[in-house]
């Protein structure tokens, strides 16, 4: 049984909530093995559309553990990466929404961008305050925060530590939505039961498009869309979703 995260399922919506009150959530191994341990279990479950992950009202989370790094060796960490497994969670399936109030610092801040969309409370703070511990972002940051906010400010960011607030976040293209902090569970499950609600293959189709955008070049992800794209007109849920348009009715999907 996991003891550092609640979960729940309600209709085709799984919740993470991130529950290490005591360390504002800071991800100890522990707890990064059971966020991707439950995630894998929402993700082989077809009756799941969607996945929330959140944390509590004041930290979404401040970061990997800094106690439990800090008198590791270089190569402890090399053979060890503490990391590792968050590539089964960039792997999942399933779309996965970061709802963020509070801290989202350093690897917390990573993993809400290894989640497909970022819905932010007014309270959120978002940064990578690595640079102030002596060392650089280690779960993708320095990747994932240039793709998606610009190299420049990115950097400034990243060199100096500074957190950002909800709305330069969203002005920055890192968070989709500002809500204010008692609403952002609710949006985030609206969010994800309408994500939820949608064919799960093309979902999933679109997921591994998206991701082909961030892992390689403008062709090479032009190709892999146009390969989908086209893949996508072998189901019954295109057949219908189409046929649903032109009858005025919304659609009825059998995911398949
Ligand atoms: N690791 C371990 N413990 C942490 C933690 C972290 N990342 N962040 C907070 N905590 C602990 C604190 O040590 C404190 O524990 P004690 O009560 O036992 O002292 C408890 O959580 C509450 O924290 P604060 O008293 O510091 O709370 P605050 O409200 O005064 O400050 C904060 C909040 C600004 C977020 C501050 O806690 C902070 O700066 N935390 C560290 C943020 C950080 O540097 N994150 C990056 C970590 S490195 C990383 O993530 C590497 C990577 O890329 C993977």
């Amino acid at each position: 049984m996991p003891e550092l995260i609640l979960t729940e399922a309600e209709g085709r919506v799984g919740r993470i909530t991130l529950n290490r009150p005591e360390a504002l959530n800071a991800l100890n191994l522990q707890l990064a093995h059971e966020i991707v341990d439950a995630a894998l279990e929402f993700d082989a479950d077809p009756e799941i559309g969607a996945i929330v992950i959140t944390g509590s009202a004041k930290a979404f989370a401040a970061g990997a553990d800094i106690k439990e790094m800090a008198d590791r060796s270089y190569a402890s960490m090399y053979l060890d990466g503490p990391f590792a497994r968050w590539d089964e969670f960039t792997a999942l399936r399933t779309p996965v929404i970061a709802a963020v109030a509070g801290f989202a610092l350093g690897g917390g801040c990573e993993l809400a961008m290894m989640c497909d969309v970022i819905l932010a409370a007014d309270s959120a703070k978002f940064g990578q305050p690595e640079i102030n511990l002596g060392v650089i972002p280690g779960m993708g940051g320095t990747q994932r925060l240039t793709a998606a906010i610009g190299k420049y400010k990115a950097a400034e960011l990243m060199l100096t530590g500074r957190m950002m607030g909800a709305e330069e976040a969203e002005r920055a293209g890192l968070v989709s939505r500002v809500v204010p902090a008692d609403d952002l569970l609710d949006e985030a499950s609206t969010l994800a039961e309408t994500i939820a609600s949608k064919s799960l293959p093309v979902v999933y189709a679109l997921k591994d498009a998206l991701k082909a955008s961030q892992n390689s070049g403008l062709a090479e992800g032009l190709r892999f869309e146009k390969q989908a794209f086209a893949s996508l007109f072998s189901l019954n849920d295109q057949k219908e979703g189409m046929a649903a348009f032109v009858e005025k009715r919304p659609p009825n999907f059998t995911h398949d």
